[in-house]
């Protein structure tokens, strides 16, 4: 059998989607492992699921750093130590700096809940409402310079519903984040998809 790539995971969280990477990854057919999680939010959730399963974790606080390069720089050492090959964000609450995002541009992903291109940043769910929308979801998306806004990688789609709030919405799209993300990576594991950089 051919050696499974190597995955590192950015989280800030409770860690729902890399609970489900993890369970996807538990399969011995799935062409990646992952090998490392990252937090900048020493008491994230995900990291007790990351630990419960085996996983290396490592807890590099953001605020402990002068600059947005710096704690970048520490977060690429550890990735390039652990020899991870792609990174997965998931629910990862800082943006990169450029420097960063270039090293590692067509090898780093990240799950948006929304379908983009409609809706970037924070308060989605609430945003998705207001504009009365009838379909929202989630994005896998190639992360690039510009928050939000790489190119997308697989979608999937959830119907809005009359009387929706912010949390029943996020909780629908959930559900398919935690079927998306595990079918987007094998997707760019395996080379179907990809963002040649120039
Ligand atoms: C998800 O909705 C993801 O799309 C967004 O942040 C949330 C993280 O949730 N980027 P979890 O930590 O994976 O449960």
């Amino acid at each position: 059998m051919s050696a499974k790539r190597k995955v590192g995971l950015l989280i800030s969280g409770r860690g729902s989607n890399l609970k489900s990477l993890i369970a996807a990854c538990a399969d011995p057919k799935f062409p990646a492992e992952i090998v490392l999680v990252i937090s900048n939010v020493t008491d994230a959730g995900g990291l007790a699921h990351a630990s419960n399963a085996g996983i290396a974790t490592k807890v590099i606080p953001h605020k402990t750093f002068p600059s947005r390069e710096a704690f970048d720089s520490e977060i690429d050492a550890a990735l390039n130590d652990a020899g991870i090959e792609i990174v997965c964000e998931a629910g990862f609450m800082r943006i990169h700096s450029e420097s960063f995002v270039r090293k590692w541009q067509g090898r780093i992903i990240n799950i948006h809940p929304s379908l983009l291109p409609r809706f970037k940043g924070t308060h989605v769910h609430e945003q998705a409402i207001a504009a009365c929308v009838k379909t929202s979801g989630c994005t896998v998306h190639f992360v690039a310079a510009e928050v939000d806004s790489g190119p997308i990688i697989a979608q999937s789609a959830v119907p809005v519903l009359k009387g929706d709030t912010p949390e029943t919405l996020a909780a629908r799209v959930l559900e398919e984040e935690h079927k998306l993300y595990p079918l987007a990576l094998r997707l760019v594991v395996e080379g179907r998809v990809r963002f040649d950089v120039p």
